[in-house]
């Protein structure tokens, strides 16, 4: 089996980083990381990777005169280290069509809602504003639209009456940690296919609905 050579790109905490390095620790994995990148030189997430003996970049996006400069720089040093396919992991810029085009249907991102559902910040807030009895979160393809492309994961996690943004969060965050493995190993291993906006394939059972208990 040939394992697939991919990138995490964060800018922050790196949860989901740390669950898909530990997942890609596995030797029948078919992904391996080689290389974690943030645009924040401080992202607590960078120094984890570095001491976990992986290549690490900073990519600092406050140095380069625009979007383009930053995302070809980016771009070059992906392509140095060989990259296959890149995660998003709480990365917080947004791509321009170029960047993305590079990387079609090979770039996966992480977010914090049922989409279509919640698209940008603050959607554990919003979900409770709102009232609703299912959130969740999202594996999906990334294309130009600000939280689009098609969906290869989702977990659902019920609200409680209890709940608090932070509380709803910790619960949607335990199941990121758990799908976005998961959604790496589908697209790494050439299990799903996409087909317009649909990501068809051979998806395990347990990634259909994911109800975790409270
Ligand atoms: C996660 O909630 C992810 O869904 C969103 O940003 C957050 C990043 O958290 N895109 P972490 O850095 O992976 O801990």
């Amino acid at each position: 089996m040939r394992r697939r050579r991919t990138a995490i790109l964060i800018s922050g905490r790196g949860s989901n980083m740390d669950a898909l390095i530990a997942a890609a620790r596995a030797p029948d994995f078919p992904a391996e990381i080689v290389l974690v990148a943030s645009n924040r030189p401080d992202a607590p997430g960078l120094a984890r990777a570095k001491a976990a003996g992986l290549a690490v970049a900073a990519v600092d996006h406050k140095i380069y005169a625009g979007r383009e400069e930053f995302e070809r720089a980016l771009q070059i040093i992906l392509e140095t280290h060989r990259v296959e396919l890149v995660c998003l992991a709480g990365f917080m810029r947004l791509f321009s069509p170029w960047f993305i085009g590079q990387w079609r249907d090979r770039l996966l991102n992480i977010h914090p809602a049922l989409l279509p559902s919640y698209r940008g910040l603050h959607t554990h807030e919003r979900a409770l504003a709102d009232g609703v009895k299912i959130h969740g979160c999202t594996v999906h393809f990334v294309v130009p639209e600000m939280d689009e492309g098609p969906i290869v994961a989702q977990a659902a996690v019920p609200v409680l009456d209890t709940d608090t943004a932070e509380t709803l969060g910790a619960r949607v965050l335990a199941q990121e940690h758990a799908i976005y493995p998961n959604a790496l190993r589908l697209v790494a291993s050439d299990a799903v296919r996409v087909e317009g906006n649909r990501v068809l394939g051979a998806l395990p059972a347990s990634n259909a609905t994911l109800l975790a208990p409270p």
